[in-house]
């Protein structure tokens, strides 16, 4: 017999993302607002012959080349970690198809693992609840969390912490990726080597939320920030060129998205967001341009098959 599971899992944008000093650990304590946008991860995991358990991997789709395939990818670590808690010893094969840009400040490596995590409870048949696959997320990444829940929250603690947020209608957003990513911590590093801060992040903007609540972007279009973007233009100069040409292009505003070096730009609908997607294109300052809607869904089941071969 075959059976595999079919999930999908999103990518994101911070919206807000203050950074405080970091602790022991080395981690950051931050307060960010996430918002999951309609640019999915695939996983399909699949039960194998294998009597030894193997978990093996393949990736396929924007950016695959850059992404490891052993052990260390990220989505393999969480079906391990679901292994380690529950004591299963099945195997799986995972096949991602990404579509987020690797190293590109949206999630999409904790999109993956969320994804694996909530496709191999399901072809194990463990039956782990949301809430518990929500604190495995959190053990694998700060933002795994976000990928399982989706829709608008808060994210504290080290962004693992998630409580989801009131938002009105659908925001249209321009995204100007880059072929090559930074690495999240390097970013962090320099956030602390520009001076970082010696306390907790700072409070979020109040009006930011009743934006959000409103489901008003030219209200959210005031309130976008992130205390790591003068770090992410550190060490990438040219984002100061994509967003002087969001500027230009007419977006109501932009920011960088989590490390970057995604640049997010508002837009007030679709259309606009397509005139702005065109004025970007032109303007040759990203290595591909997208436009993607927010808020949408976390990570859920497309699919279950079952086939007798
Ligand atoms: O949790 P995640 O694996 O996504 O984090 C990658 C790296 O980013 C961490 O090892 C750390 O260097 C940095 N980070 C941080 N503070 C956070 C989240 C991430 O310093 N809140």
């Amino acid at each position: 017999m075959t059976e595999s599971v079919h999930v999908r899992a999103p990518g994101k944008i911070n919206l807000a993302l203050r950074v405080g000093a970091p602790d022991s650990t080395g981690y950051h304590p931050l307060t960010t607002v996430f918002q999951a946008v309609d640019l999915y991860e695939d996983v399909t995991a699949t039960r194998t012959g294998a009597s030894d358990g193997e978990l093996t991997l393949s990736v396929v789709g924007r950016g695959a080349a850059a992404v490891p395939t052993d052990a260390t990818n990220l989505a393999v670590r969480a079906a391990e970690l679901l292994r380690e808690t529950t004591g299963a010893t099945a195997g799986a094969h995972l096949e991602i198809v990404k579509r987020v840009p690797v190293g590109g400040g949206m999630g999409g490596g904790s999109a993956d693992a969320a994804a694996a995590l909530l496709a191999c409870d399901q072809l194990w048949g463990l039956g782990l609840d949301r809430a518990e696959l929500v604190a495995l997320g959190g053990q694998l990444g700060a933002d795994v969390p976000f990928a399982l829940t989706g829709l608008t929250a808060v994210g504290t603690g080290r962004g693992d912490v998630v409580t989801s947020a009131m938002s009105s209608g659908t925001y249209h957003w321009v995204l100007a990726t880059q072929a090559r990513g930074t690495p999240t911590p390097t970013v962090f590093a320099e956030f602390d080597e520009l001076g970082g801060r010696t306390a907790a992040p700072p409070e979020l903007d109040d009006d930011l939320l009743a934006a959000l609540r409103a489901g008003d972007p030219l209200q959210l279009a005031r309130h976008l920030a992130n205390d790591l973007e003068e770090a992410a233009l550190e060490l990438r100069p040219e984002l100061a060129d994509v967003l002087a040409a969001t500027d230009r292009a007419g977006a109501l505003a932009a920011v960088v998205s989590g490390s970057g070096p995604t640049v997010a730009a508002l837009c007030i609908d679709a259309s606009h967001a397509q005139s702005v997607a065109s004025v970007l294109r032109a303007a040759q300052v990203a290595d591909d341009v997208l436009t993607v809607t927010a808020p949408t869904h976390g990570a859920r089941v497309l699919e279950h098959v079952q086939r007798e071969d």
